[in-house]
């Protein structure tokens, strides 16, 4: 394998983090075609090896996988506390500060990360940034996406409301809700800029992550096998 081959790396990463998993663990399940990787080995290990588990899926997409590959599913009524969470990222800095949301399911990504004790992040190389720069989604209730979208270019926001594909008009998350898009060049304080945005009234919650370094470990796929990273 290449290193510019980023579906291997993505499997490379999504099977390790389904390694991890043991036997009677609830995991959150996030969205995305890394942590589907993930999703595929435990579907097998429960196959082979009688693997008992529950997930938490992040989003329709997330449910309709696990489903597919036979993990039992619950939810965060069931299971206030995670043993574990999968995920991915879109940007990953060296103080495990994320940017999320490319497929729209930050929202219940966010809360799936809070409620888990260990989080694993499963990325290609790409992922790994020295400051975080992509565009940060926000997901804004309808009903203030006007005033929420003043606010943002006020914080110095490139804005687009997201519009969907094969579907005219903006993209609705699994929530009800809009995405707006914001372009805020390199983020210097990522910690600052989640809560300032999370401030303004008819936010429901944005892409960036700032606040967990300290329970994630970052799998990131390589030619040779994994690296793993922690801070501790
Ligand atoms: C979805 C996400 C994804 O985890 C993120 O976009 C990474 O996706 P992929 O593993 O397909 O590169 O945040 O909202």
């Amino acid at each position: 394998m290449s290193a510019l081959d980023p579906v291997a790396a993505k499997r490379i990463a999504g099977y390790r983090a389904a390694g991890e998993v043991r036997d009677g663990m609830v995991v959150g399940l996030g969205t995305g075609s890394t942590v589907f990787f993930a999703m595929e080995r435990l579907g097998e290990r429960i196959t082979e090896e009688g693997l008992s588990i529950a997930g938490v899926p992040t989003s329709y997409q997330a449910a309709m996988r696990a489903r597919r590959y036979g993990l039992p599913l619950t939810d965060l009524d069931e299971h206030p506390e995670l043993d574990l969470a999968i995920d991915g990222a879109d940007q990953v800095d060296p103080l495990f500060r994320l940017i999320k949301g490319r497929g729209a399911a930050l929202l219940r990504e966010k809360c799936v990360c809070d409620a888990a004790r260990e989080v694993l992040i499963v990325v290609d190389p790409s992922k790994m940034v020295e400051t975080l720069d992509a565009g940060v989604p926000v997901e804004v209730l309808p009903f203030a996406a006007g005033t929420v979208f003043r606010r943002l270019e006020a914080l110095g926001a490139d804005a687009v409301l997201r519009e969907g594909v094969r579907k005219d008009g903006p993209v609705i998350t699994d929530n009800g809700n809009f995405i707006i898009d914001c372009g805020f060049g390199a983020i210097t304080d990522p910690g600052r800029l989640e809560v300032e945005i999370g401030s303004i009234p008819g936010v429901m919650g944005c892409g960036l992550f700032s606040i967990y370094g300290e329970k994630i470990t970052v799998i990131v796929g390589e030619e040779n096998g994994c690296r793993i990273l922690s801070l501790g």
